[in-house]
């Protein structure tokens, strides 16, 4: 039986258990699917162990996922844009680390949401890893892109960095401060970890209008962004929940090579 398994730290509450095994369900595919907890010092030997064991494909969630690009050989490129790889799948080459989260999310807009993401004005509210893992993917979708960060300086870096990996010229992506925003959005995308930590997001005006999505998820409830967007008079909101089960699917493909279908087992986890 083919083993695969998410590391992190915590990671009790990780879904991906449940979403692959729905996904094995829809092959007839036998697999198993663990969660495994690790310390920062163990990190590296908890993937050397699991692939000694006969281990064929990982996901790394927080806090590893900067960690996991020095483990693996490869990099595909939207890893080494992002700096930060959750999926890793071994062939004749060595390891290979990818990120599969730009893409799960332009899925999950595209599929669910039926977004067309080409020319959509659309702001991303944060400049750490989160907003570094998606906005690849957004631009090769054809988003134009704004950023607001807290601390602009870091959303200046973010920005530079495109410029650097040759996918944006210089001055191309607007930067602002959270509380300074300027422009009117089609799309707003909240990638900050400040539900995350329980404390409040003060953004300027910007959901006005606009579909709002945050990559943050609850199941049983609408989570601090979506309820700051729907008072901010939001077009519509939806929560990460389809890009988590998207970029799982893109997971599996790697691992498998087959396409599982999303969209019932979205419609499952939020009616569990
Ligand atoms: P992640 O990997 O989850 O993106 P990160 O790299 O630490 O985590 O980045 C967190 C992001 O959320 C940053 O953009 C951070 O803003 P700063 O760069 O100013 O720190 C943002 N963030 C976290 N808490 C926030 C809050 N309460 N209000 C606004 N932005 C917040």
């Amino acid at each position: 039986m083919s083993k695969y398994a998410v590391v992190g730290n915590p990671v009790s509450h990780s879904l991906s258990p449940q979403i692959h095994a729905r996904f094995a369900q829809q092959f007839n595919e036998r697999i198993t699917y663990t969660r495994i907890l690790s310390s920062a010092n163990d990190f590296p030997k908890t993937l050397d162990r699991f692939f000694e064991l006969d281990g064929q494909g990982l996901n790394i969630t927080l806090p590893f996922k900067e960690t996991a690009v020095r483990w693996v050989d490869h990099l595909s490129d939207d890893a080494r844009l992002a700096q930060a790889v959750n999926t890793i799948s071994r062939n004749a080459s060595g390891y290979i680390g990818h990120n599969t989260d730009g893409v799960g999310l332009v899925r999950d807009l595209r599929l669910h949401h039926k977004l067309d993401l080409s020319g959509l004005n659309t702001l991303i509210l944060g400049a750490g890893g989160a907003a570094k893992g998606i906005i690849g993917p957004l631009l090769r979708a054809g988003a134009k892109i704004s950023i607001a960060n807290r601390t602009v300086a870091k959303a200046k870096n973010l920005a530079l960095h495109l410029v650097e990996y040759g996918l944006t010229q210089k001055g191309d992506i607007p930067v602002y401060a959270l509380d300074a925003c300027e422009g009117k959005y089609d799309l707003v995308l909240n990638a900050t970890s400040a539900e995350a930590t329980g404390q409040s997001l003060d953004s300027s005006e910007v959901c006005v209008g606009a579909f709002c999505y945050d990559l943050f998820y609850q199941l049983d409830r609408p989570t601090s962004f979506c309820n700051l967007a729907a008072k901010q008079q939001a077009l519509c909101t939806a929560d990460g929940l389809g890009m988590l089960v998207e970029q799982a699917a893109e997971a599996y493909l790697i691992w498998r090579g087959k396409r599982p279908k999303t969209g019932p087992v979205i419609e499952s986890l939020r009616k569990s």
